[in-house]
């Protein structure tokens, strides 16, 4: 059975949200784990359902999901034995423009975790250039997803991961064929949130992912479920020509209305600069991935900090952060005490330069050098329609 939205022509964005009106969608099985999460590896064959080795996740086949598409396996050539299970297998759309999943069982009006896998692992045998193609939440545009921006440091493979607060129960990810390629999906994954997490994401607010970094990284391990229990990717980040690692197995304090509940594990290991000379930086460039939303999309940038240092009485540690030359985003910042978590975050709002760079420098008053534990970059986007996806038998979203 193909989507009705299928159609070979190349058509404008807001053109296929009309012909999808008419689109059938599967009713989404009721696919919930207990925890609320969906764990679907895409084209997954001979088997219904296994257990995740790292996280004991049960992933399950995308057969209940979707209603077009052709499932492969990446080649022999292409297996690599650290990589996640989920990446083996995925699922192809040569037909069609608009090609869907359907995320059932999800409660209206509460917040979400999306996240989507690809690698392409020349699984057609054609060892094609990779593909481009245009990727939806609903009616939303969320991304482009471009194969080849994903290179061999993130083992060609994309993820991308978005925050948003669903407005129906029944949710469709869609792959959009914009020209680019045969459109895959490799993996998709849900997780709920609590409303106070992220309190940034409203039903007009979205958030996408450019990038979450956790600072030495205990062997150079991504953390995720169960260490975090909304399985967030914290992605590790290490230069022992830069910076000195501190880690604890202490447990750090809790805060009360902590609005971003990084994981204990993130928060127990820390970088400082080797001196107090120096600046710790990052950035990150305007999304090309994110190029076609109008207008464009603001930032948020979250910033994780715990001493781990029992310091002497008059032992200082203050530091400026700054983006770009704006020195007064957090002037002469001291973290919490011992073992105290805190966090600084800012919203940058119609930006009007290209790139962004965080740059954190003791203060002159400073006697030791800065540190970070770990930061979450995030674009923030306007939802579109927001009316008409909340409209009763409204068949798209
Ligand atoms: C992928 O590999 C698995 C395990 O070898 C096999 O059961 C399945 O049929 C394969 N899928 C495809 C589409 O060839
Ligand atoms: C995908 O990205 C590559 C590298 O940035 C670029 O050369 C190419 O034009 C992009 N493809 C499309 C269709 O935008
Ligand atoms: C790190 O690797 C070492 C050696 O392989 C191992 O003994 C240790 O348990 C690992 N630590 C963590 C936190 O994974
Ligand atoms: C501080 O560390 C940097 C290397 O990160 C080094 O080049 C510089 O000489 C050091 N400065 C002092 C005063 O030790
Ligand atoms: C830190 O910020 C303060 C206030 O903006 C500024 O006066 C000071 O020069 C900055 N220090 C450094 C080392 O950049």
């Amino acid at each position: 059975m193909r989507n009705q939205c299928a159609s070979r022509t190349m058509a404008p964005r807001w053109w296929l949200l009309i012909l999808c009106l008419a689109g059938n969608e599967l009713h989404g099985r009721a696919q919930l784990d207990s925890r609320g999460f969906i764990n679907i590896d895409c084209g997954l064959q001979g088997e219904e359902s296994y257990v995740n080795d790292e996280t004991k996740l049960v992933y399950v086949s995308d057969a209940g999901f979707t209603n077009s598409g052709t499932p492969y396996n990446i080649s022999a050539e292409n297996y690599r034995p650290w990589r996640s299970r989920n990446v083996r297998s995925l699922r192809s759309f040569p037909d069609g423009v608009r090609n869907c999943y359907t995320l059932g069982s999800l409660v209206s009006g509460l917040k979400y975790l999306f996240r989507a896998t690809f690698l392409y692992g020349n699984y057609d045998g054609l060892n094609k250039r990779p593909a481009t193609f245009d990727l939806y939440i609903g009616v939303n545009f969320w991304m482009v997803v471009n194969m080849s921006w994903w290179g061999l440091d993130q083992d060609n493979t994309a993820t991308v991961e978005a925050i948003i607060v669903v407005p129906r129960d029944l949710v469709q990810v869609c792959l959009v064929n914009t020209g680019g390629g045969t459109p895959f999906i490799s993996g998709l994954e849900l997780r709920p949130l609590k409303m106070s997490l992220y309190p940034q994401v409203t039903a007009e607010v979205r958030l996408f992912l450019l990038r979450r970094r956790n600072f030495a990284a205990i062997n150079g391990t991504i953390i995720r479920f169960p260490d975090n229990p909304y399985d967030r990717l914290w992605y590790p980040r290490s230069d022992a020509t830069m910076w000195a690692e501190m880690t604890t197995t202490e447990r750090v304090d809790d805060v009360n209305g902590d609005e971003f509940e990084a994981p204990m594990a993130v928060l127990q290991t820390v970088i400082k600069l080797l001196n107090t000379s120096g600046s710790i930086k990052f950035g990150w460039e305007v999304a090309p991935e994110l190029n076609n939303v109008s207008p464009g999309p603001g930032y948020l940038a979250v910033l994780h900090f715990v001493e781990l240092e029992l310091l002497g009485g008059d032992a200082l540690r203050q530091f400026n952060i700054s983006v770009n030359h704006d020195e007064s985003w957090v002037p002469g910042y001291t973290p919490l005490g011992f073992l105290r978590k805190a966090y600084v975050y800012n919203k940058f709002t119609n930006p009007r330069d290209s790139s962004y760079i965080v740059t954190i420098k003791a203060t002159a008053n400073s006697m030791l050098p800065p540190i970070i534990n770990a930061y979450e970059l995030f674009s923030v986007i306007a939802t579109t329609n927001v009316g008409i996806e909340s409209q009763d038998g409204n068949q798209f979203n």
